[in-house]
């Protein structure tokens, strides 16, 4: 494994989860707009098994953001530990891939090239890369739009080639935020597909952040419920659907309503929290 900048901890018990979110505190320094003082997250815990795929949902504002950046090290945490396969992080590291709202192509590269850029950060030569590249674009259904530049590209086919680049890295955990927010309903029917498909096959730890409760059921082992800022956990549902999982159809499955009750009941309750403040 490639850790980058991550602390050996040699004398540490063994680890059973993949990732560890312990006593996690997060302040930002002068931030006045917060609800209390400027703190952003406030003592949060959280364990993620190996292969686990957690959606973590909460009002906007909440703190989901710090949350996935804290653990992917691009920011540091005021108190508490964040492990990773049993290592402290500290700064950003190889064995986490992550994907943001925003794709980020690069727009003088091919879908091809900007996907194999991520199989070379991954530690993969040039050629390899390539060819992983090719595969992972075939995979996703973009076998026919290789060369094709980003501006050419539909926001579903960007955004499948930007999941294509983070796949390519090959991380040990995977962190997404809000990926599917700004593709129209049905791209997002189709691009959530493949995106399950090949997630279920890997079976790689995740953490999926999104305001949308009806994806967090569809995609999760278990959904996580933030609290209005600042973040605190307010709730925990275990998703015990059937896999393979369809992004859409899983809506319909027995059992699926049950748990979109009552995530809403605690979102109602801490939304509540925020719009109350507000007036
Ligand atoms: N770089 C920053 N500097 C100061 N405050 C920030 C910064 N980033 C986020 N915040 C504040 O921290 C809180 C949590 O933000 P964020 O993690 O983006 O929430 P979410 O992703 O749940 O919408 C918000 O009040 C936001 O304004
Ligand atoms: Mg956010």
């Amino acid at each position: 494994m490639r850790h980058g900048n991550v602390t050996d901890l040699a004398e540490a018990p063994a680890e059973p989860s993949k990732i560890v979110v312990q006593g996690v505190s997060l302040r930002y320094a002068g931030a006045t707009s917060l609800a209390r003082s400027n703190l952003a997250l406030d003592d949060v815990s959280l364990h993620v098994a190996d292969g686990e795929f957690i959606a973590i949902v909460g009002p906007s504002g909440c703190g989901k953001s710090s949350l996935l950046r804290l653990v992917s090290g691009l920011l540091a945490a005021s108190s508490g530990q964040i492990r990773v396969g049993g290592k402290t992080v500290q700064g950003v590291h190889h064995s986490i891939g992550f994907l943001f709202q925003s794709d980020a192509l690069l727009p003088w590269k091919t879908a091809l090239e900007n996907v194999a850029i991520g199989a070379v950060l991954g530690g993969r030569g040039q050629d390899e890369a390539r060819d992983r590249a090719r595969v992972l674009l075939q995979e996703i259904g973009l076998g026919g739009a290789l060369d094709k530049y980003p501006s050419e590209l539909s926001g579903g086919m960007r955004k499948r080639v930007a999941l294509s680049r983070t796949m390519a890295y090959e991380p040990d955990v995977f962190l997404f935020d809000e990926p599917f927010s700004a593709l129209d309903a049905q791209t997002r029917i189709h691009v959530g597909n493949r995106f399950l498909r090949i997630l279920e096959n890997l079976k790689q730890t995740v953490i999926f952040v999104t305001h949308d409760i009806d994806e967090a059921i569809a995609l999760a082992d278990r959904v996580v419920v933030m609290t209005a800022a600042p973040g605190r956990i307010a709730a925990e549902f275990r998703i015990d659907l059937p896999r393979p999982r369809d992004y859409y159809q899983s809506r319909l499955a027995p059992g699926f309503s049950e748990f979109q009750g009552q995530i809403w009941e605690v979102l109602r309750h801490e939304m509540q929290g925020v719009l109350g403040h507000e007036r």
